[in-house]
């Protein structure tokens, strides 16, 4: 019962999307109109710059984190955290507040990591900032560090491979949009505009 109510507490809670409410609130343009069409943070940055963007980044990490961790408080069981974190992606991904058109989840999946420990978060961050100080792409980075997290937790807490690899395979699905523009030599890298 309690394991039902925080898998739809965190699937409703992840369907709010905070790059379009914080845009609305900031009179920044729509960004699932502008840039990539992505209302996620990276998109946030190309059309509106740092605050709003570390805004979003902020709640959208909220997003994930606080389900689990309020499940981790109930004693909700181990394996149910991670599909409480599934769920939150899930509402970033498709929320029903929004016409189910959401965003990539990145930034939700971390949050949803967090409750792990410092150690598995730092090195997500660590890899993420590495492949964009060498690259500036900021979804290769997304890509790459998704793609090495069900590595990382199985090192670091092997209870929770399994949630993290369905992220892994939601997220990189996510950026199929993105894999054909970094194949075309398209993609927008951060810092640089893009209508
Ligand atoms: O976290 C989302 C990022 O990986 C890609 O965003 O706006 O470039 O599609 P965007």
């Amino acid at each position: 019962m309690l394991t039902g109510v925080m898998l739809i507490f965190a699937y409703l809670f992840g369907s709010i999307s905070s790059a379009v409410l914080i845009s609305r609130v900031l009179s920044l343009p729509d960004p699932r109109e502008f840039g990539s069409k992505n209302p996620g943070a990276t998109n946030v940055l190309r059309l509106g710059g740092k605050l709003p963007a570390a805004l979003v980044l902020m709640f959208d990490i909220l997003k994930g984190t606080i389900p689990v961790w309020g499940a981790y408080f109930l004693k909700i069981e181990p394996l149910m955290l991670g599909l409480i974190g599934v769920a939150a992606c899930l509402g970033h991904i498709y929320p029903v507040f929004f016409q189910f058109k959401g965003g990539k989840a990145v930034a939700t999946a971390f949050g949803t990591l967090l409750p792990i420990g410092l150690s598995l978060a730092g090195l997500l961050i660590a890899t993420w900032l590495a492949i964009v100080w060498l690259t500036r792409y900021s979804s290769l980075a997304a890509l790459i560090t998704v793609s090495l997290a069900p590595f990382y937790t199985w090192l670091i807490k092997p209870l929770y491979t399994v949630p993290v690899t369905m992220l892994a395979v939601l997220i990189v699905f996510r950026h199929s949009a993105n894999i054909l523009r970094l194949i075309k030599g398209t993609e927008p890298k951060v810092g640089h505009k893009k209508s």
